[in-house]
């Protein structure tokens, strides 16, 4: 099923307080920017608002889709199931999760993890936006087809978006697959494994190293 892609990107939600016209916000300022985030319905059933995790300067990033159950409980995006197996990728790729960002489209959890709705999505991705503006990161990889198909305003199924370059602010994009949906299909983990190569080429990294 294709989500809901909205043809035009929200507006950028700057210039947000404290920040001068024309400076780039601050991961920090952008968080202060969300506060007790009431823009969207999934505040009501949230525990903690996931913002995103990481390194401030990371060349790096990952978009996942919304928080789940125990990244709603802790605040820290990827630390459920789905986020075990994302932090095996990450690490498989000759990475930490120091070294890299983690965050998500939306940032409160759907209730009961139901796919987050366009109202939801177009409420919280101008956050997203700031946070990749502020990061300026080297490769972005989408994580399944609600990162890929928001980013990228494409609603091509993220089994024929996955493994071909995309370009995002002129920023490199690789979609993949979910982590969740990985667990779910183990079969496609070699598809995703071979995504993940190709970004491992970008940053000169060898499977199997871990500098
Ligand atoms: N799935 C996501 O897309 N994001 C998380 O943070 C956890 C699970």
């Amino acid at each position: 099923m294709l989500i809901d892609v909205p043809q035009q990107a929200p507006p950028y939600p700057g210039p947000l307080p404290g920040v001068v016209e024309g400076e780039i916000p601050t991961l920090d300022q952008i968080r202060r920017e969300l506060g007790d985030c009431r823009r969207c319905k999934l505040c009501t059933g949230r525990k903690n608002l996931v913002f995103g995790v990481g390194n401030p300067r990371a060349e790096l990033v990952f978009v996942g889709e919304g928080p789940g159950e125990q990244e709603d409980l802790q605040g820290v995006p990827f630390v459920g199931p789905a986020g075990e197996l994302l932090t095996k990728m990450i690490q498989a790729m000759g990475f930490t999760r120091d070294q890299v960002y983690i965050c998500n489209v939306v940032k409160c959890r759907p209730p009961g993890n139901r796919n987050p709705e366009p109202d939801e999505i177009a409420a919280c991705e101008p956050f997203l936006r700031a946070q990749l503006v502020a990061l300026q990161p080297k490769v972005i990889v989408a994580l399944g087809k609600f990162a890929a198909q928001t980013l990228l305003r494409d609603s091509t199924p993220i089994t024929r978006l996955r493994g071909n370059w995309r370009e995002y602010q002129g920023v490199k994009l690789m979609p993949t697959f979910h982590p969740a949906y990985l667990l779910r299909s183990p079969h496609e983990k070699k598809k995703a494994w071979d995504d993940l190569q190709q970004v491992m080429k970008i940053f000169g990294k060898q499977p199997g190293s871990r500098s």
